[in-house]
């Protein structure tokens, strides 16, 4: 039985590393029935607009899209496609697993998951300038919200992922010291959540900066941590930089109806046509996508592949050290899936 689902080749490097992951699928017979549609500066080329109603209509059928990186149009009053699809769809988690793949990055032997809350939080971007004598622009004030409901909706996805995925541990980490109201509100969602879960999920708790600060010191007492957006974007940023930066790195943005997969990477324009690309991260990003339809059997087969290959260093594509262009590399990594 196939599964409709949206692709989005993207931009810059974009398709080709989609063409590297969809033969990969391919050749573990992934169950997906492919809607190709256009976002991004190859939308903007086709039909003027960069996310057409025809990309979202794709989506909202299926529920389901792997998305290449997208180049924002620079001017022209284009509002980000990302920040579009997650409001669009409510996408309202944004996962980000951290896995040491590669060894001798900055740390070795790292496996967590960040879970950031997608939608309210700071980014609700509710500013404003205050004019102070002459200056109109004097002050800059921001506010930010956060609802029961979602702080609720967010942790519990948290804890629930723990369960599906044996985790032992859920880290709350909020700033309720200072923002005593809006993050508070969201320690005291997490604390009710997690007495459900007592006995299946440890939970702790910790302050955002001094998670920062053990983060870099000791990563390995981290396993499950979720946290509002403001504060998930800077740490997933971060906990990508433990094992050696955005080149594995895949994320997931999660709703009711629908979900998103991606590389946390973007198009980049400087190696882009050059057969460079390295598709490892967009192809970490298709396999939350297979186990998101539960065929963690087809995600554990592409990630034996992978650690196979990544024993041979020279097999790997040039910012990992190794020879290989992108299409050698994906023939590479084919020859050893079992
Ligand atoms: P970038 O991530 O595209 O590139 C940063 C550096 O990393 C470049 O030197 C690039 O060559 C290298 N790099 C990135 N991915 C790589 C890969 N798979 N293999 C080998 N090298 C890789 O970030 P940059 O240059 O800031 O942004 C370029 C464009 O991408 C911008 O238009 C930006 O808005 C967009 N972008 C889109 C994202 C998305 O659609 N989710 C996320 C981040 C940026
Ligand atoms: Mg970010």
């Amino acid at each position: 039985k196939t599964i409709p689902a949206t692709l989005i080749p993207g931009d810059g490097i974009g398709p080709e590393i989609m063409d590297a992951v969809t033969e990969i699928l391919d050749a573990v017979g992934a169950p997906f029935a492919w809607d190709k549609q256009l976002a991004g500066m190859a939308a903007v080329d086709a039909t003027g607009n960069p996310l057409p109603p025809q990309t979202i209509d794709s989506i909202r059928r299926t529920g389901l899209a792997l998305k290449s990186p997208l180049t924002t149009p620079v001017g022209g009053g284009f509002k980000s496609i990302n920040v579009t699809l997650r409001q669009e769809f409510g996408l309202y988690a944004n996962l980000r697993p951290t896995r040491t793949f590669v060894p001798g990055a900055r740390f070795d032997k790292i496996d967590l998951v960040l879970v950031r809350e997608n939608l309210e939080g700071y980014y609700a971007a509710m500013e404003s300038y205050i004019p102070v004598g002459d200056d109109p622009h004097g002050i800059a004030t921001g506010a930010g919200y956060n609802s029961r409901a979602e702080c609720n909706r967010i942790v519990r996805f948290a804890f629930e992922y723990a369960v599906k995925h044996g985790r032992k541990k859920v880290t709350l980490v909020h700033k309720a010291n200072i923002l005593k109201l809006l993050t508070g509100l969201f320690l005291e969602e997490g604390r009710k959540v997690a007495k459900e879960y007592e006995g299946r999920v440890e939970c702790n708790e910790r302050i955002v900066d001094a998670c920062a600060m053990q983060l870099v010191i000791d990563p390995w007492q981290y396993d499950v941590i979720v946290t509002t957006n403001l504060f998930g974007d800077i740490l997933s940023d971060l906990t990508a930089g433990l094992v050696g930066g955005l080149g594995m790195a895949p994320g997931a943005n999660i709703g009711e109806k629908a979900a998103v997969f991606e590389a946390v990477h973007g198009s980049a324009p400087d190696i882009a046509g050059k057969n460079l690309a390295n598709p490892l991260a967009l192809l970490l990003a298709a396999n939350m996508m297979l186990e998101h339809i539960g065929r963690d059997d087809l995600s554990a087969r592409i990630e034996s592949g992978i650690r196979a290959v990544i024993k041979k260093p020279e097999l790997l594509t040039r910012d990992l050290g190794g020879k290989s262009g992108t299409r050698e590399f994906t023939a590479a990594l084919k020859q050893h899936l079992v």
